[in-house]
């Protein structure tokens, strides 16, 4: 006690010294929530006792240090010369390594009695002035304990899961951060430099920094996910020989592996085991904990490969990656060997690298339990291929496309689907069913008997144009949001000659040039100024309409397809851009019998189906995928709790679909949800009016079925 407290009290602003601190105490704090028994058990030959980590750590310090350079040094106790060499050849023999769990002596109190006396001593050595080589030495002792603070946590984490209790090491042990699917970052070839500099610490494997040349590769910029891993082995992974390398197929047979290790499955689906006790598997957090072996089939499974180091190292200092030191360790397919012109340290610390450059594979990276600031771009970790208690995950790469084939990866349709199809309840945007099919399939869909809303819409409009027209303003702007062929504002435009300007919004270039054309035709007085534009984000309007009052139109009871936060982002935003004392005629499908409803949206003749299945048929052809359409049916269902229709396809098997080279897991009866089309109340519509800051002037009802047709004041 007296030592730690004069080690304590003797605070230095030496950097060395500090660090010396800080690294020694944070070893106490790690093992501060573990009981002496659990300090004691080695739960297998690869893990140590948390009491031999303690002591091993200290043993460096006392060996390397203390002994060959303080000339009146006593040793805290000879035996632990012996005890506590891990592989030191010229350090002399040692306690054998499978038998570390039956040293019940020395005990915890005396390992610890054996740091503070360690502590103390090199608190002197640290305070007297120290050599390059020492400083050295000593910054090595302290990146070796940094590294067992890892093999702790991890042999804990080893220790726990075959307790029957499966105890939390800390139950507030930070989750990893989980998120969307990686998507490929492009390198091109060329030289590039890796290895350490020579600058601040590093082992001497991580040397010397040399030039080495790369194809030019892609790269995930984030790891593989849980929910991946469960697609994999939803689709055989673990039971396709083609997939993996003949010792990994060989490992897994023996050793019966058919899930990453700590997953268990029970009736409510896959568990794992963590630092915070056992928990459900996150589908959108990194997968760890998994072999070399499984992350190469893995990666075969997904058209890719692992990296090498050198393409880890070139795109993480390019800033192409994310989770790079936080949550896993990264096995990589470069073999762990020496760089060229290696030189292993001089003296018995040669032994700390160098004589492991065989049979093992390199993983870059860090992992949550990593130690603070202890990994750098250039650190090279290695295990054995079969190792899985080490914190492991993986990130894909592959060689290059073709040179001029467009990445489908990179579009907003990519990420919008791959981002749907890994959410837990997979979905798609509605916006994407309109390729060219798909709005030819929409106005086929008009037509039929069941589908009223543009029916009752157009029958409304004709019945109230008068009226309409009758509170637009002199010379005012008539806006349309997704204006189409303007059929419908021909209505309005006739029963208003005295609209001065017309600004139809559309994202298809070719229907505004078409309407532009044929309305300056039939209105030679009014002012067509058309504008290309994703209607849901316009931010201003042609020059042509400043100063005039705005009139917005937005028919067809779209702002159904909105969730409530885009409708009232886009209500928000359509206030913004016609200004004040504006008014916006909105159509709006009426809530009503449920029977009319379904028909609406599931109609004798399937064209709905069709227009539902288009969309795969539609990422098949854009995004590479490979949708079978037919496994998929069309299905609408009225959520009486949200007032709206929905339409889903359902997988009629399991299976497992592949979009832009990402795979996706279907269970047999898994919904895909593809869109809602909310129907309202006038209560209801004013309510979602006023969020965005717009009072409803007037409302006009249908007979039915009921679509309604609402003017809101700005
Ligand atoms: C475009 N939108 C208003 C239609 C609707 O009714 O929600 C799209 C549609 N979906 C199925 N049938 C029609």
């Amino acid at each position: 006690m007296r030592h730690s407290r004069q080690l304590r009290e003797t605070p230095t602003t030496d950097p060395l010294c500090k660090r010396y601190q800080s690294v020694r105490g944070r070893t106490e704090q790690l093992v501060a929530p573990l009981g002496p028994e659990d300090m004691v058990v080695q739960s297998m030959p690869d893990a140590s006792p948390a009491k031999w980590h303690m002591a091993h750590t200290t043993w460096f310090f006392e060996t390397f240090l203390l002994i060959p350079n303080v000339a009146d040094y006593t040793p805290f106790d000879p035996a632990f010369g012996y005890l506590f060499n891990s592989y030191y050849e010229a350090v002399g023999p040692r306690h054998p390594r499978p038998q570390r769990g039956l040293m019940t002596r020395p005990g915890v109190d005396q390992v610890k009695a054996y740091r503070k006396y360690v502590d103390k001593h090199m608190s002197a050595l640290l305070m007297g002035g120290l050599s390059d080589e020492l400083s050295s030495l000593i910054e090595l002792g302290l990146a070796h304990e940094e590294q067992h603070q890892e093999l702790l946590l991890i042999d804990i984490l080893h220790l726990f899961s075959l307790s029957s209790l499966k105890p939390a090491y800390d139950p507030s042990w930070p989750k990893d951060a989980a998120g969307r699917r990686g998507q490929f970052k492009p390198l091109s070839a060329g030289l590039t430099q890796i290895g350490h500099s020579g600058e601040g610490f590093a082992f001497d494997n991580e040397g010397p920094r040399h030039t080495t040349y790369l194809q030019s590769f892609e790269i995930s910029d984030r790891l593989v996910t849980n929910g991946e891993w469960m697609s994999f082995m939803a689709d055989g992974g673990y039971q396709t020989a083609a997939l993996w390398l003949s010792e990994g197929w060989t490992l897994i047979q023996e050793q019966g592996w058919t899930a990453p290790f700590y997953w268990q499955h029970d009736d409510n689906g896959w568990k794992r085991m963590s630092l915070r006790g056992l928990e459900d598997i996150d589908p959108n957090a990194p997968v760890t904990h998994i072999s070399y072996y499984e992350a190469a089939a893995f990666a075969m499974w997904a058209d890719a490969r692992l990296p090498t180091e050198a393409e880890w190292e070139a795109a993480a200092r390019a800033g192409l990656l994310e989770q790079v030191d936080d949550v896993a360790w990264q096995w990589t397919q470069s073999a762990y060997s020496a760089y060229p012109g290696f030189k292993p340290s001089v003296g018995a610390v040669g032994e700390y690298n160098g004589k492991f450059m065989v049979n093992q594979m390199v993983l870059r990276g860090g992992a949550s339990v990593t130690s603070p600031d202890h990994s750098r771009l250039t650190y090279r970790n290695f295990f054995p291929t079969d190792k899985r208690w080490v914190i492991t995950g993986l990130r894909l790469a592959r060689d290059s496309r073709q040179p001029g084939v467009v990445n489908p990866q990179d579009s907003e349709f990519a990420r919008d689907v791959i981002g749907g199809l890994s959410a837990e309840h997979k979905s798609l945007s509605p916006k994407y069913f309109y390729d060219a099919k798909g709005s030819e399939l929409f106005e086929a869909i008009c037509a039929t008997d069941e589908y009223y809303p543009t029916n009752a819409e157009t029958g409304l409009l004709k019945g109230i144009a008068g009226d309409i027209a009758a509170s637009i303003p002199n010379g005012a702007a008539l806006v349309e949001f997704g204006s189409g062929a303007s059929e419908k504002t021909r209505l309005v435009l006739d029963a208003a000659p005295h609209v001065a300007a017309y600004v139809p919004i559309d994202i298809s270039a070719t229907a505004l040039k078409k309407a532009a054309k044929a309305l300056r035709q039939s209105y030679p007085n009014l002012v067509v100024a058309p504008q290309v534009d994703d209607f849901t984000r316009v931010l201003t309007l042609p020059e042509e309409v400043d100063g005039l009052t705005r009139v917005g139109f937005f028919p067809g009871s779209t702002i159904g397809n909105f969730t409530h936060d885009e409708a009232v982002d886009f209500l928000r935003g359509v206030h913004q851009v016609l200004g004040d004392h504006a008014q916006f005629i909105v159509g709006v499908d009426m809530v009503k019998d449920v029977d009319t409803l379904i028909a609406a949206y599931d109609d004798a003749q399937g064209v709905t189906a069709r227009f539902n299945q288009n969309l795969l048929t539609r990422i098949n052809r854009e995004l590479g995928g490979n949708f079978d359409v037919e496994a998929f049916r069309h299905l609408a269902v009225w959520n009486e709790e949200k007032a709206r229709m929905e339409m889903h396809l359902v997988s009629q098997v399991e299976q497992v679909v592949t979009v832009a080279g990402h795979r996706f897991h279907f269970a047999a009866g898994e919904r895909l949800h593809t869109e809602n089309s909310h129907k309202f109340t006038v209560e209801s519509f004013t309510d979602l009016a006023a969020q965005a800051g717009w009072s409803v002037s007037q409302h006009w009802i249908s007979d039915a079925p009921e679509v309604a047709l609402f003017r809101l004041q700005a």
